[in-house]
């Protein structure tokens, strides 16, 4: 049997899921290690965006063993929106495939926010969502103001898509990025980690059969091929508060036209509302 090697050098890191997050992406990276052809470090290894003064040799110290035909793979979500990391990706890699899971984004903005919440980040305090994501339409024009929505708001920003794939569309070709359906992801994960496995060059090997609903949360758990069940942590499938239909409606309107100029960047469609 090979001796595991040590990823010998960061341009040999194969793929990286860059974003976006709240959208799925430890979903997804835990549901691709099914395949034995994948190896990733365990947590978010943030190299380009908060660790790339610690340099080339630390970056590759946070990869696993891979043994020759493994692909190294990594995901930190902060990259998609992180102003320095495609021209920093690009020069460690210009040939690296981006995979990129973006969900609906006002389901994304909801689950920002209640991750803050549970958090207890200080600025949220009591804050209902429709409070941070509204503004006043009463002819009181704001700046951070657009059709009623407050669009400063970061968890509202992070979900113009194609704002941040432009910077990254500087530097790599279209080819060069997956994008995947954070909400099929839920509904229907086997058909979105097959396409993973293919942009990745690897023989399918997860099935529908690979994963079970988890009776509590409704999300799907892997079944790995040792029948052995893996949900993700208390921090992934959490419950959102009920947002008020009209500021759905607002976000909606809001969002529609920011999601048609994302399509369009992309080629692809996907139907969120
Ligand atoms: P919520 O916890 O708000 O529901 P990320 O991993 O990028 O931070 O995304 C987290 C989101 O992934 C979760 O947000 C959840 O909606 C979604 N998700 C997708 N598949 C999931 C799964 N199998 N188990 C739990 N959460 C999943």
């Amino acid at each position: 049997m090979d001796r595991p090697l040590k990823t010998s050098g960061p341009s040999l890191l194969n793929a990286i899921i860059i974003g976006v997050k709240k959208c799925g992406t430890r979903a997804l990276l835990e549901f691709l290690k099914l395949n034995p052809k994948i190896k990733a470090p365990g947590p978010e290894v943030h190299f380009f965006d908060k660790n790339y003064d610690l340099g080339y040799d630390w970056y590759r110290q946070q990869m696993p063993f891979t043994s020759p035909g493994q692909i190294t793979l990594e995901k930190s979500p902060a990259y998609f929106v992180g102003k320095l990391v495609p021209e920093r990706v690009h020069k460690m890699n210009p040939r690296i495939k981006l995979i990129v899971v973006v969900r609906n984004p006002i389901t994304r903005a909801i689950s920002d926010f209640t991750q803050a919440v549970t958090r207890k980040r200080r600025h949220i305090g009591s804050t209902r969502f429709e409070d941070l994501a509204t503004c006043p339409t009463n002819g009181t024009r704001r700046a951070s103001c657009s059709k009623g929505v407050s669009h400063n708001w970061n968890a509202l920003k992070i979900g113009i898509y194609h704002r941040f794939l432009r910077k990254w569309l500087e530097y790599f070709p279209r080819k060069q990025f997956l994008f995947i359906d954070g909400e099929r992801l839920i509904t229907d994960p086997a058909t979105e980690i097959r396409k993973a496995e293919k942009f990745l060059g690897l023989t399918p090997t997860i099935k529908s059969t690979n994963f079970v609903k988890d009776p509590v949360k409704g999300f799907p758990c892997v079944k790995r091929f040792d029948a052995t069940i893996h949900c993700l942590g208390k921090s992934k499938g959490r419950t959102h508060p009920k947002v008020m239909p009209d500021v759905i409606h607002r976000l909606e309107e809001f969002y529609q036209p920011e999601n048609e100029r994302f399509f369009e960047l992309i080629g692809q469609r996907f139907k969120w509302f």
